[in-house]
C-alpha cells in the first residue's frame, strides 16, 4: 500500500460526495447565526484571557520594624484651625521620635472657603519643633525689635529653656508645664500685644482642612484633633483647654481621605468621603477604631508595591457634661491604630494560553456541532411538512 492511501485510512471525517449535499435556506440561516454566536463567544474568551487572574493570600505578617505612612485629608467646618491641635501617639503613650510629619492646616471661612491671605500653616506635632514655632512668632514682629531682647515674664509658671516667655505661646506652654489654668490672657502683656484674646473671638466661627502626610512606626497608637495645645504633663498627654471651658466644640467633620499607604486596584479605604454631622450645641467625642492589614499588591509588570487597607468601626459619646457646662471628657476625633498580623498578599498573574486555546476550541466545536443538530432537525421537520401537504393534496 502507498503512503497516501494509509493516511487515507485514517480520516475520520469521510465526505459525502458534493451531488448528495443539498443546501437549504434554513441551513444558510442556522450558519450566519452560529457564526455570530461564535464570535461573541470568541471575543468573550479573548476578554476572559486578557484581564489578569488574581490570586490572594494570606500569610503571618513577617514585617519588623516596618513604617507606614498616613495619608489624610479632613474639614472640620466649625472649628477654627488655632483651636484644634494634632497628635499622634504611639502605643507607649509616647509621642513619635524622629518621624515625619507632614501636615498642614488651612483656615477655611464659615462658608467653608479657604481664607486667601493666610496660607496653609505646618501643624506643629509633638514638643520637639516649638522652638521654630517661636522664632517664626518673632520674625513676624519687625516693628517690635526692642522687645525681642527683653526677657518676657512667664507669670510664675515654669519657663521654657531659654528662661524667657517672649511669646502668648511661650506663656501658655509654661502654665501647661505648671498645670495651670491658662486664663486672663488680659493680664499678660506678650497677648495683650499679639492680641491673642481678639485674635480668638475674630476666628471663632472658622472651620479648618488639615491634611498632609504621617509616617509612623508599624505599631498600634492613635492620632487625634482636639482642642487646645497639648503638653506632656507627669508623663500623661493633656490637652489644655482650660481657656476655652465655656464653649462646645461642634466637631462635625468630612474625611475627604484617610489612607495607610499608596492606593492600589480593589482597595477601598472605607472612611473616604464619610460626612459626620453632631449637634452644634454638644462637644463630642468621635472615636474611629481602625484594624489596619498589612497588604502586598504585586502587578502584571513584577512590581510590587507595598501598603495598607483598614476595617473600621466608630463609636460617638456626648461630653458635653451637665449643663452644657465644663468637659466631662475631651471632645475631639480620634483614630486609634491597630495592626492585624496577617498579611495580604494579592498578585496578578496572566492566565495560561493553551486555557485560551481550550476554549476556543471548546467554542468553535461546540456550536458547529449544536448548530448542525438544529439544521437537521429543521431540515427534518421540513421535509416532513412538505411530505404532509403532499398527501393531503392527493386526498
Ligand atoms: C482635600 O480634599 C478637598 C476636597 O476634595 C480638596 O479640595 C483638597 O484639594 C484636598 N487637599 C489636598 C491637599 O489634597
Amino acid at each position: 500500500m502507498s503512503a497516501p492511501s494509509t493516511l487515507r485510512s485514517f480520516d475520520a471525517y469521510a465526505k459525502p460526495l458534493d451531488d448528495f449535499r443539498i443546501r437549504t435556506r434554513t441551513g444558510g440561516i442556522v450558519t450566519l447565526v452560529s457564526a455570530i454566536v461564535i464570535l461573541l463567544l470568541v471575543a468573550s474568551e479573548w476578554m476572559d484571557y486578557m484581564t489578569p487572574e488574581h490570586h490572594t493570600r494570606l500569610i503571618v505578617d513577617p514585617a519588623r520594624k516596618e513604617k507606614m505612612d498616613i495619608y489624610l485629608n479632613i474639614t472640620f467646618p466649625r472649628v477654627p484651625c488655632m483651636l484644634i491641635s494634632m497628635d499622634v501617639m504611639d502605643v507607649s503613650g509616647e509621642h513619635h521620635n524622629g518621624l515625619t510629619y507632614d501636615v498642614f492646616k488651612t483656615r477655611l471661612d464659615p462658608a467653608g472657603n479657604v481664607v486667601v491671605d493666610s496660607p496653609p500653616e505646618r501643624e506643629q506635632i509633638g514638643n520637639t519643633v516649638k522652638k521654630t514655632d517661636v522664632a517664626k512668632a518673632d520674625d513676624g514682629k519687625s516693628d517690635a525689635p526692642k522687645k525681642e531682647a527683653k526677657c518676657g515674664s512667664c507669670y510664675g509658671a515654669k519657663p521654657p529653656e531659654s528662661g524667657c516667655c517672649n511669646t502668648c505661646q511661650d506663656v501658655e506652654e509654661a502654665y501647661g508645664r505648671q498645670g495651670w489654668a491658662f486664663t486672663k490672657l488680659d493680664h499678660m502683656e506678650q497677648c495683650v500685644r499679639e492680641g491673642y484674646a481678639e485674635k480668638m473671638k475674630a476666628r471663632e466661627k472658622e472651620g479648618c482642612n488639615i491634611h498632609g502626610k504621617l509616617t509612623v512606626n508599624k505599631v498600634a497608637g492613635n492620632f487625634h484633633f482636639a482642642p487646645g495645645r497639648s503638653f506632656d504633663q507627669a508623663a500623661t498627654h493633656v490637652h489644655d483647654i482650660s481657656a476655652l471651658l465655656s464653649r462646645q466644640f461642634d466637631f462635625s467633620h468630612t474625611i475627604h481621605h484617610l489612607s495607610f499607604g499608596p492606593m492600589v486596584k480593589g482597595i477601598k479605604n472605607p472612611l473616604d468621603w464619610l460626612e459626620v454631622q453632631v449637634p452644634s450645641d454638644r462637644s463630642h467625642l468621635i472615636q474611629y477604631f481602625l484594624k489596619v492589614v498589612g497588604t502586598e499588591y504585586t502587578y502584571l509588570n513584577g512590581t510590587t508595591v507595598i501598603t495598607n487597607q483598614f476595617a473600621v468601626t466608630e463609636h460617638h459619646r456626648d461630653v458635653s457634661g451637665p449643663g452644657g457646662q465644663g468637659h466631662a471628657a475631651l471632645p475631639g476625633v480620634f483614630f486609634n491604630f491597630d495592626m492585624a498580623a496577617m498579611r495580604v498578599i494579592q498578585s496578578e498573574t496572566q492566565k495560561p494560553l493553551i486555557q485560551l486555546l481550550t476554549s476556543l476550541c471548546a467554542v468553535v466545536g461546540g456550536v458547529a456541532t449544536v448548530a448542525g443538530l438544529v439544521d437537521a432537525g429543521l431540515y427534518r421537520a421540513g421535509r416532513a411538512l412538505e411530505r404532509k401537504a403532499a398527501v393531503g393534496k392527493l386526498a
